[in-house]
Order: C-alpha cells, then structure tokens, then sequence
C-alpha cells in the first residue's frame, strides 16, 4: 500500500509486515525517514535530529542556518558536491566540466500496477503498486525519476530511477544508482557473498567499521567473486531471529554494493552499475535507466528473509512459461568433454532414458572445428565430422528413445580460430594499437552492436530450426576486458560496458520471445553470473562447475541466501570429483543434487548394475517430491560452513503437510548416536509421518527433533519425507 500525507509531504510503503518511508523537507530535499517492522501510519521524521555540527556545510537557501546540512540529514537517493561527502547515488557531469547532483522534489505519481524497464529485467505482474517521484537539478536541468514498486506480500520494495536531461546541453552521467538506504545506525553486520570460480557465493560477516566496505565486479559480469545481494543486518540478528535487510540488484555486468558507517553512527548502502568505466552521455531529452534493484527487510532473521525472496523470485522475476517439473536431464559435458560423436552420445543416452532420465544436453564441441577449448567459437553450424547425421538425425534418434534434446550454446564469444572472426576480427572487443587478451584462448564480442547481435541470432536460428531442441545453455566463459566498441565514438566508451550487457538481455529477449517452448540455462563457468538479471531470461542458472557433494553444500547454502532452489542447476557426477578429486557416496550426491534442478553429468553407459539402480531411485525419488524442492518453503537447518557433524535442510510445501528433509554428514567423525536433528517450518499442530513409518507430532520434531539413525563412513546422508497424517 502507498500512502501520501499531503499535508506533510510524506510517503509511506506498507507491505505486510515492513514499512518504508520518505518525507519531502521544507527545501525540497527527500529524506529517508524509516525501513523496517510495520507502523501504523505516522510521520517519522521524528527521527531525524538536526544540529550544527562542524564540517557539515549549509546549503545556500538554508541562510546562515548551521544546522541544516546534506551532510547530516538521511537521504533517500543521495547527491554529490551539494555538502553532502557520503557515497553519492548521483554524479552528474554538466557541459561546464562541474561534477555535482543537486535534488529537489517537483511532485509524485502513483500508479496501480508494477512500473516495467524497457531493456531491463524486472519484478513483475499482479499485485504490484508503483510510486514516482520526480526530482529535479534545477541548474543542470536533469530531472531523476526515483521508481518504486510496492509488492505487500513479498515484503518486497523495488526501485530504480530513470534520470532525463531537460536541458539543451549534453550531460554526463559519472554515476546513477539503482539503490540508496539510508538507516540511522552504524551498528549493522554486513554479509556479502563471496568466492571465486568453482566456490561461489560463500557469506562473508563482519561488523560495518567507520567508512566505506564494498563490493563488486570490473569484469563485465557479475562475476563468480561478488554476487549483486547483500545484507544488512543487526548484530544479533541469525537464521531465525532478528533484523535483516535484503538487496539484490538485477544485474548481470559491472556492479558495486558499498556500505558506508558515518561520522555520526549512520549507515548508508548504495547499489547500482559500477563507477568504473561508467560515463553515459545524455543529449537533450535523451534519459538514462538504471537497472532495478529490489529489498526485502525481515524482523525474523535471514531464513525468513530467504523465503521471502525466494518466493518473489517465483513468482513475480522468473518468467518460465513452462508449467510443472521440469525434465531430469543428463549432460554431456563431464561423461565426454569434447572427445565425443554421435555413437557414443547415443550410449549415453541410451543408458540414461531407462532410468527415468528425460533430457539429453549436447554440451560443449558440436559445432565449427571445435575439438578443444581452442577454437571454433561463433562458427554455430553442426561439425559433420563428429555428427554425420546432423543436429537434427541425432536429435531425432534421441527423441525415438522418449528424451528431450538440449543444446550448449556460447553466443557472447568467438574463437580467432573461426570463420566468424577471420570475416569480422572487429567484431570482438579490443583496443586499437593494443595487443588483447584472451581468456580462455577466446575472445569477447562486442555484444552492444546490434549486427553483431543480429547475425549471432539468425546463426542460432539456423541450428534451432535443423533440430527438435527443447533446452538451450547458453554460457559465457571469460571476463570482459579491453573494453572498447567500434561502434562508438571516443566520448561514448564509458557506455560500452553497460551497452553490453543491456545486448545480452536484448537477444535473450529475443530468444524468449521467439521460443517461448525452450528452456534456456544460464551459466558462466558454472555460477559466474548468478544474478536476478539473468533470471528473468533464464530460469535457471548452473549453480557452480564445482560438481562436489561436499563443497556443493556450502555453495547452494550460499547461493539459497537469494536465489531460489529451483533456479539452482545442480547435477550428480562422477567420483573421483574433477574438481577436488573427492569421493563421495552416490546416494549422497543425489540428495544433494536432488535440492536443485535435478540431473547427472556423468558417463551412464559405464555405471555398474548397482549404480544404475540407486540411480533410477533417485530420478524417481525426485519425481514424486520435485514441488517440494520447487515451490516450497526452504529452510536452513545447519551452517556448512560452521563446524558441525552434518548439514541440513528441508523443503516445506506451502500448505506445511508435507516436507523433504535432507541431510548430509561430514567426514572422519564417530557417528553420533543419540543426535536429534531440530526440524522447522511445519505446522506445530499436525503429526508427521516420516519416510511411511512412525508418526510425530509437529511441535515435538521441531522443539525436540527426529532421532537420527547412526550415519557410519564419510559424506553419508539421509533423507526423510514427510506427510501430515
Ligand atoms: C563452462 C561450463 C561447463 C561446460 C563448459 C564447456 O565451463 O560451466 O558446464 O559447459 O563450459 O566448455
């Protein structure tokens, strides 16, 4: 619900159990007043003190007033240059060469319904409500239109700002935020998550200290190092109690999250595109859309938070127009790598179709030269060698085995081994007059041409019409650098990594459109651009290369902070694991795999009798139970990442009479005996059946816990299924 108190100039956003307030002051200045627990309607501004503190400048209108300053007051989308020397939200260049933003409110809209973005992904559909505000830099005349999306049960606040030159003079854009909090308190923890390629996403907490903590990506994605979520939280706050905040960005290139603990024991965080090589120019009447970020505030720590998100993510980002489960799949990429034809990737999936297995994906080394990681890269036409009976022959046959057919796909890059590259060498990103730089052995394509789009999407056009494809993975290998387009001219680059990106979204869109029966993944050596960007275009995402039960924990746990389960691409593999040559029972990398979007990635057709009967268990094991995992409620029972004996979870159908619970130990421990593992998330009144056998009451599995059964030998694991009686 939004509420404007026009006597006081004030706005309220309710959701179901948060609300978030601004308040226009006596020069025009919105100031943030309040986030967090639901109030009934009061003006909060209470809050807010003011004093004459030195070093804190006065704006000129203010008169000789000292105690009136930018610099003291919370903001709600901050300035730079005016007296305020926090992290700024706006930096505008003007045609004199000053670098300043100045705001001052010039009047709201509320609309019914969620506002869109063109060319960006967003929250959408019911039970939306849209807020403007319009801003104004009266001497630069930009004005800032600061949008709000209001989605009461989700708890969730959405918001981006469309800055318009109003003016007869280019401007420059040195910085636009998505997001600025400001919260009158500097005792927060601070948790980002972190990793690297093969271990994405592990949380990091810490306590804010004074001055600016950040995170972000200059690699063009949002990268395997950083995602675009973070919390704030208080001190206190843990996986069921206490206060958090959310803030994801839907963003898939450079990003920057920073929080700054001020002077006066005040908190700011600021979210949006990274500074770094960002300089948008804006003609007169041109604008300039930032991507959209979205918060979540919980008064009941970070599993309530998690839910939350996970269900708007659901729900009002994903645009999946498939209804139902989702096929269990098997992928080609670590039961062949490029070393394959069509024999043996007909053994493959003859192998898996009797075990229930209903998707084969084609992955890497289909197409042009391709024989390793070297070459072929953009030369999308099926390599006759390897596949004699085309895209479509094997395609055909692997449907006659009552299977799906999915298609590996990398449409960002190019290989200078390539017909592509040696037709167009100045398709792909470089400098003039420097040498570039490859990442693994390939290059960029200037994805901010539409022609070079454009001649990507009739090529992939091509191969979708020789062949039934139903799935497409559509990964992206490298970082960006040398970041340079020909397309633009000198005083533009600082557009072109932004240009880049809103490229990729531009085809995505187009593949969405244009397919809307196919199932697209998204991927970047694994998890390396997991982010709510991509999943508004793909529904899913592999969630890491690193395909190790164990390390996997830590990962999804990691990842499920944001990101819901059924957008977690996750897949049983061989043993030893490629990664960290680690070996793990398969019962337990199915129940690990099985908290995703199931599959298997290994070579079926050399799985003994025994396995391929644990396997079969398995795919039908996650076809009876797959809405849990998709459309329930996820819990977080443990901490992987803390020292404990196992790690577990549970997934709880909304109705609660249901629920999977999983658990997997750890290594060169003595079985605990007499544990009790502490359930959550059901409903305290009803009795549970657990695994067909003995009832429980609901209250007593969750005060007092299941009694484990002893857990001999490392990584062993458990999973029990429950069902109200
Ligand atoms: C990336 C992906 C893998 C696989 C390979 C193929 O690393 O994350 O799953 O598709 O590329 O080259």
């Amino acid at each position: 619900m939004i509420v404007h108190d026009k006597s006081k100039n004030i706005f309220t956003l309710h959701t179901n159990a948060t609300t978030y307030q601004m308040k226009v002051d006596d020069y025009g200045v919105l100031l943030h007043t309040y986030y967090g627990g639901r109030i009934a309607d009061a003006d909060l501004s209470y809050l807010i003190r003011s004093a004459d503190r030195g070093f804190s400048p006065n704006p000129g209108e203010a008169g000789h007033c000292r105690t009136y300053s930018l610099d003291t007051l919370p903001q709600e989308y901050s300035t730079c240059g005016a007296g305020d020397f926090r992290l700024p939200s706006l930096e505008l260049e003007a045609s004199d060469g000053s670098h300043m933003a100045d705001l001052r409110y010039t009047g709201y809209e509320i609309r019914t319904g969620k506002y869109a973005l063109e060319g960006l992904p967003a929250f959408h559909g019911e039970g939306g409500e849209t807020l403007v505000i319009f801003l104004k830099d009266a001497a630069a005349r930009v004005e800032v239109e600061l949008y709000y999306g209001v989605f009461a049960a989700y708890d969730l606040i959405t918001r981006a700002a469309r800055i318009v030159n109003q003016g007869e003079e280019t401007v420059g854009l040195c910085r636009a935020a998505s997001l600025c909090l400001d919260l009158p308190r500097g005792d927060l923890d601070f948790v980002t998550f972190d990793g690297r390629h093969v271990m994405e996403r592990c949380p990091t907490r810490a306590a804010l200290r004074p001055g600016v903590q950040s995170v972000g990506s200059v690699r063009g994605t949002s990268s395997h190092q950083h995602n675009p979520f973070v919390m704030l939280c208080d001190p206190s706050a843990g996986e069921d109690q206490g206060l958090c905040y959310g803030a994801m960005l839907l963003y898939s290139g450079n990003f920057e999250a920073a929080a700054e603990r001020g002077q006066f024991e005040d908190t700011r965080l600021v979210m949006g595109i990274n500074p770094y090589h960002f300089h948008f120019r804006l003609a007169p009447e041109e604008s300039f859309t930032t991507p959209e970020a979205a918060m979540v505030c919980s008064l009941n720590g970070f599993g309530q938070m998690s839910r939350l998100l996970h269900r708007a993510i659901r729900e009002r980002l994903l645009r999946d127009n498939r209804p139902g489960r989702k096929p269990v799949l098997v992928n080609s990429w670590e039961a062949t790598y490029f070393d394959f034809d069509a024999e043996k990737l007909l053994r493959l999936a003859r192998a898996a179709a009797p075990l229930g297995i209903e998707l084969f994906v084609l992955d890497d080394g289909w197409f042009g030269t391709r024989s390793d990681d070297k070459g072929g890269l953009g030369d999308w036409w099926v390599n006759r060698e390897k596949l004699p009976g085309g895209l479509g022959g094997l395609a055909d046959q692997i449907n006659g085995l009552g299977m799906q057919f999915g298609l590996w796909i990398e449409p960002e890059m190019v290989s200078e081994d390539s017909r592509l590259y040696h037709e167009h060498p100045d398709w792909a990103l470089s400098v003039p007059g420097r040498s570039y730089t490859r990442g693994r052995s390939q290059l960029v394509l200037d994805f901010s041409r539409k022609e070079v789009r454009d001649h990507i999407y009739d090529a992939l056009r091509e191969v979708l019409s020789q062949a039934n494809i139903t799935y497409l993975k559509w990964d992206m290998n490298r970082s960006l650098t040398d970041v340079w387009s020909a397309a633009l001219p000198a005083e533009r680059q600082g557009e072109a990594y932004h240009r880049y990106v809103l490229g990729v979204y531009e085809l995505l869109e187009r593949f969405h459109r244009d397919y809307p029966h196919i199932l697209i993944e998204g991927c970047s050596g694994g998890g390396g651009r997991f982010d709510g960007g991509m999943l508004y275009y793909t529904p899913q995402i592999w969630c890491s290369d690193n395909t190790d039960a164990v390390d996997r924990l830590r990962i999804q746990y990691g990842t499920s902070f944001c990101y819901p389960p059924c957008t977690m691409g996750a897949h049983v593999s061989a043993v030893p694991n490629e990664t960290n040559r680690r070996v793990t029972p398969l019962e337990t990398r199915g129940v690990v795999a099985m908290s995703g979007v199931f599959g298997y990635e290994m070579d079926l057709s050399r799985a003994t009798k025994e396995e391929r009967k644990v396997i079969a268990g398995q795919v039908e094991r996650y076809k009876a139970c797959w809405d849990l995992v998709a459309e329930g409620d996820y819990y977080r029972l443990s901490d992987p990442f803390a020292d404990s004996p196992y790690t577990a979870w549970a997934h709880v159908s909304p109705d609660k009479r249901r629920a999977l619970v999983s658990l997997v130990t750890g290594s060169t421990r003595a079985a605990l005996p007499f544990f009790a593992l502490r359930l959550k998330g059901l409903d305290p009144a009803l009795r549970y059946r657990v695994n067909g056998g003995e009832s429980y009451p609901g209250d007593a599995l969750m005060q007092a816990g299941y009694p484990l059964p002893v857990l001999q030998g490392d990584y062993q694991s458990l999973q029990l299924y429950l069902e109200a009686e």
